[in-house]
C-alpha cells in the first residue's frame, strides 16, 4: 500500500523540479520578475497538491482498515457484517461489491442449512438404518434407526471405527470387501446371542472427493419376514412328514396284498390301510379348516348362540368315545346361560377339539367335567373343560397352540391326533375376539377355559 500511496508524491515533486528548471530558464528569455512569479505559483500549487495527497492517503488507509475488519468478521462467521464508505471514496465500489458477495454467501449458506435440515429429517424418520463410512471405516454419518437396529451404546458414534461399535467381524469383512474391491455386498447381522433378530445390510461403495472409496450401509430389520419364511418351511416339512407316514404304511400293505391276493391276514391289513387313510383324511380336513380360518375365507354366520344347547350336542356326540375309554363325561352347565355371539358351527368345532383332547389325554377311570363361568359385568361367558388326565408340563404350555406341536408325538399319533386341534381352537377364539386360559399339572390334569363375548358383532 505504501508504495502505491507514494507515487503521487513523486509525481508532484517531479512537477516542482520541472517548474523550477522552467523558472530558471524563463528569465533568460522573459525577465526575472515573470520567472519569480512563475516559480512561486508552481511551488504554491505543488505544496497544496502534496497536502491533499497526504489527506487522501489517510482516508484510503481508513477505508482499507474498514474493509479488512469486515472481511475478518465474515471469516469469523458473521455474514451480517457490511462495509459502508463515503460515496467519494475510490474504494466505495469495492465495498459495494463486497457487500453483494456477502448477501449471496448468506443466501447460499441458508440454502445449504435448509438442505442439511431436510436431509437430517429424512434420515431420522427413515425406518431403515443408514451409515456412511470413510475409507478407513470410520463412521461419518449415522441415523437413529441404525443406532437402534445395531443396539449402539456409544454416546457419539460419529468418527468411531465400525469395530468399536458393532463388534462383528462378518460385517467388517463385508465393509472391507466393498471399500477394497468396489463391489456391493448384502449380508445379515444378528446381535450376539439373539439370532431371532435379523438385520439385512446392503453395503455399496461410495466414491468421495478425497481419500479412497468409502461405503454406504443400508440396514433393514427382516426378523419377522425371516420368521414367517421359517414357519412356512417348517409347516411344509411337517405336512410332508405327516402325510408320508400313513402313505408309507398304505403303500407297504397294498404291495403285500398285491403280491399275494390270498394272504391270510388280508382283513387285518385292509383294516390298517383304512385306518391310515382315515388319518390322512382327518389331517387334510384339519389343514383345510386351518387354512380357511387363517385366510378368513370362511363365511361366519354370526348369531346369538345358546352355549347350554351347544355343549349338550357336543357331549352327546362324544359320550360314546368317553365311555369306550372308561371315562365319565360330566356336564355341569346350568340350564340357562347368557347367549354369546358367534358362529355355532365354529364354536361346536372348538368344543369338540377341547373335549376330544380331554378324553384323549385322560386314562381310564378318569373324569372330564364341563362347567361355565360368567364375569360380573355380564359381558363374557366362559366354558371350562377340566380333566383328570396326564397334564401338560409348564415348559410346553406356551407352545401347545402351535401347528403340529405335541408334548408326546407317539401318544398323540396313537390316539389319532393330527397336532392341529389346538391351532384350530386358537384361530376360532381369535375370530370371536375371545380368549383362552390353560392351567395344568403333570399327572393331575388340565383345565382349558374359553371366554366368549355376549356383545353383538357382525363383522367377519
Ligand atoms: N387335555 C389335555 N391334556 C394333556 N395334554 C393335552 C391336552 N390337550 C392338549 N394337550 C397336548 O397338546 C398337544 C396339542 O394338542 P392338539 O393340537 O389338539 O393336537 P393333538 O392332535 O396331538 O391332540 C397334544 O399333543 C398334547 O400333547
Ligand atoms: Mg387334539
Amino acid at each position: 500500500m505504501n508504495g502505491g500511496a507514494g507515487l503521487p508524491c513523486w509525481g508532484i515533486l517531479g512537477g516542482l523540479a520541472l517548474s523550477t528548471v522552467a523558472a530558471v530558464v524563463t528569465p533568460l528569455t522573459h525577465g526575472a520578475i515573470e520567472g519569480g512569479i512563475l516559480l512561486a505559483i508552481a511551488w504554491a500549487w505543488g505544496i497544496g497538491q502534496l497536502r491533499a495527497g497526504r489527506l487522501r492517503t489517510a482516508l484510503l488507509q481508513e477505508s482499507v482498515v474498514q474493509l479488512t475488519e469486515t472481511v475478518d468478521r465474515w471469516a469469523a462467521g458473521d455474514l451480517e457484517a457490511r462495509v459502508y464508505l463515503d460515496q467519494e471514496d475510490p474504494l466505495d465500489s469495492l465495498a459495494h461489491g463486497m457487500n453483494r458477495v456477502a448477501e449471496v454467501l448468506m443466501e447460499r449458506t441458508r440454502d445449504l442449512g435448509q438442505d442439511k435440515e431436510r436431509l437430517e429429517t429424512i434420515l431420522s424418520s427413515m425406518a431403515n438404518g443408514i451409515i456412511i463410512f470413510s475409507h478407513s471405516l470410520a463412521v461419518t454419518l449415522i441415523n437413529q434407526a441404525a443406532i437402534r437396529l445395531f443396539e449402539i451404546q456409544a454416546p457419539s458414534p460419529q468418527g468411531r471405527n465400525v469395530l468399536e461399535m458393532i463388534r462383528d467381524t462378518g460385517l467388517t469383512d463385508a465393509l472391507e470387501a466393498v471399500t477394497g474391491q468396489g463391489i456391493t455386498v448384502t449380508t445379515d447381522w444378528s446381535p450376539a446371542e439373539n439370532d431371532s433378530v435379523v438385520v439385512e445390510c446392503t453395503i455399496a461403495p461410495l466414491y468421495q472427493p478425497m481419500g479412497g472409496p468409502g461405503a454406504v450401509l443400508v440396514a433393514r430389520d427382516v426378523s419377522s419376514q425371516r420368521q414367517v419364511n421359517r414357519l412356512r418351511q417348517d409347516f411344509v416339512a411337517n405336512v410332508s412328514h405327516e402325510l408320508q407316514t400313513p402313505l408309507t404304511v398304505i403303500k407297504g400293505f397294498t404291495e403285500t396284498l398285491l403280491d399275494d391276493p390270498d394272504f391270510e391276514r388280508q382283513p387285518r391289513f385292509l383294516e390298517l390301510i383304512n385306518e391310515e387313510a382315515n388319518r390322512m383324511s382327518r389331517l387334510v380336513d384339519d389343514l383345510l379348516a386351518l387354512s380357511r380360518l387363517e385366510h378368513h375365507s370362511l363365511p361366519v354366520r354370526w348369531q346369538a348362540v345358546d352355549l347350554t344347547v351347544l355343549v349338550e350336542g357336543t357331549v352327546t356326540k362324544l359320550n360314546g368315545r368317553a365311555e369306550a375309554q372308561g371315562l365319565v363325561l360330566n356336564n355341569r352347565l346350568p340350564a340357562r346361560l347368557p347367549a354369546v355371539w358367534g358362529d355355532p358351527d365354529l364354536l361346536s368345532e372348538l368344543l369338540i377339539n377341547l373335549i376330544a383332547n380331554a378324553i384323549q389325554y385322560t386314562a381310564s377311570g378318569g373324569r372330564v367335567t364341563l362347567d361355565s363361568l360368567a364375569d360380573p359385568a355380564g359381558e363374557m361367558v366362559a366354558i371350562r373343560v377340566t380333566d383328570t388326565g396326564i397334564g401338560i408340563p409348564q415348559s410346553d404350555l406356551a407352545r401347545i397352540f402351535e401347528r403340529f406341536y405335541r408334548v408326546d408325538r407317539a401318544r398323540s399319533r396313537a390316539s389319532g391326533g393330527t397336532g392341529l386341534g389346538l391351532a384350530i381352537v386358537k384361530h376360532i377364539i381369535e375370530l370371536h375376539h375371545g380368549r383362552i386360559e390353560v392351567k395344568s399339572a403333570v399327572g393331575q390334569g388340565s383345565e382349558f377355559t374359553v371366554w366368549l363375548s355376549t356383545r353383538e358383532r357382525r363383522e367377519a
